[in-house]
């Protein structure tokens, strides 16, 4: 068992000190969800291996990076995805995470745990087969609500089914999909549609945007107990009637950005310091590429933290 030695944090110029790095691995995917915003990524062909990956998260381990994520695209469309997570936890981390849309989890959950992978995230937005077919143009409602059965079976703790919470398409089905939870062992994450360039157009917003306000002061109502996540946003979960529901509310949340911890990687090697922004994205590759050292690769994460600032802020 590798030993796992925390860092000294670095903090952002804001205070944030950065705890969790995320990988989007592919900018492929098997699904074609309408309200996607493929984790903020312009799409671009090439694609890390294992072995930079690896090297990176060494090096973001020496800035304190505690936590790995790995997202999409869809990871598990990767064909080496097990051999990336063996080498992500060979460096040692307290949390590998994965965050998929479930489909190819029934086969890999097993391998990836044993592959040091703690937990999984699944994008699992209705238990309803034409709702699921209209949102992802797909017809694989069952596939993916396996995955999740399997990841819980397979030891991956917690599971957490990530529900984008859409008007008119899945907002009636709320407490099936917690039952639906509970029943499984997993946790419900309810998110409120993000505004990204994809769905820019205040139709689509306004369509389908569902605001979480009122669930949440009924929920506040309802729980027995309700805890903040502090390094993760200012999230809150709420432990309802056995089981747990976590909300997802950055709009209008000036919180939410100043708790923001996380910088991210995309698949071509780029450092990107905010979800919603792709204009200060700083090259970590190239100088991988051209023989930096880890000391130098670590001033180029330097130079991306630099530029982290919230996104909504209270000017905003
Ligand atoms: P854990 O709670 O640690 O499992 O992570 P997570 O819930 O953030 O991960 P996941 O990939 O499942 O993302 C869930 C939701 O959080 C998605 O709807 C994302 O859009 C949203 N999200 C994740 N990271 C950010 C971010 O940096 N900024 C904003 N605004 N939203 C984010
Ligand atoms: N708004 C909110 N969440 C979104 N996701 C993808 N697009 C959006 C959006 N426009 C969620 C998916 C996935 C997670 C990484 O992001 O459900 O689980």
């Amino acid at each position: 068992m590798t030993e796992i030695k925390i860092e000294e944090k670095v903090m952002d110029k804001f205070e944030r000190p950065l705890i969790s790095l995320r990988i989007s691995i592919t900018n492929r995917c098997n699904v074609k969800c309408f309200y996607c915003h493929h984790d903020g990524i312009v799409p671009r062909n090439y694609e890390m291996t294992s072995n930079e990956m690896q090297r990176i998260v060494k090096v973001a381990k020496e800035i304190g990076i505690e936590k790995i994520r790995l997202s999409g695209g869809e990871p598990l469309i990767r064909d080496d995805i097990v051999d990336i997570v063996t080498k992500i936890s060979s460096v040692g981390f307290r949390d590998i995470s994965l965050t998929t849309n479930g489909v190819l989890l029934g086969k890999y959950a097993e391998q990836l745990y044993n592959a040091g992978l703690t937990r999984v995230n699944v994008s699992f937005d209705t238990l309803n087969p034409e709702t699921y077919k209209r949102i992802t143009k797909r017809d694989y409602m069952e596939l993916a609500k396996n995955g999740v059965e399997r990841a819980v079976k397979a030891g991956l703790n917690p599971v957490k089914v990530n529900m984008v919470v859409m008007k008119g398409i899945n907002d009636s089905e709320i407490w099936d999909m917690f039952q639906f939870c509970k029943d499984t062992g997993a946790i419900l994450q309810l998110i409120e549609l993000l505004k990204t360039e994809n769905c820019q157009e205040s139709e689509f917003f306004d369509e389908y945007h569902f605001d979480m306000g009122e669930l949440e002061d009924e929920l506040s109502k309802i729980s027995n107990r309700v805890k903040t996540r502090r390094f993760m946003q200012d999230r809150k979960k709420y432990f309802v009637n056995g089981g747990e529901i976590e909300i997802v509310r950055p709009m209008d949340n000036t919180e939410f950005c100043k708790n923001c911890t996380r910088l991210r990687i995309t698949p071509d090697g780029k450092i990107k310091p905010c979800l919603l922004r792709n204009d200060n994205l700083v090259d970590l590759i190239e100088p991988m590429r051209r023989g930096f050292s880890d000391e130098e690769l670590k001033k180029v994460f330097l130079k991306a933290i630099e530029n982290r600032e919230p996104y909504f802020t209270d000017k905003c």
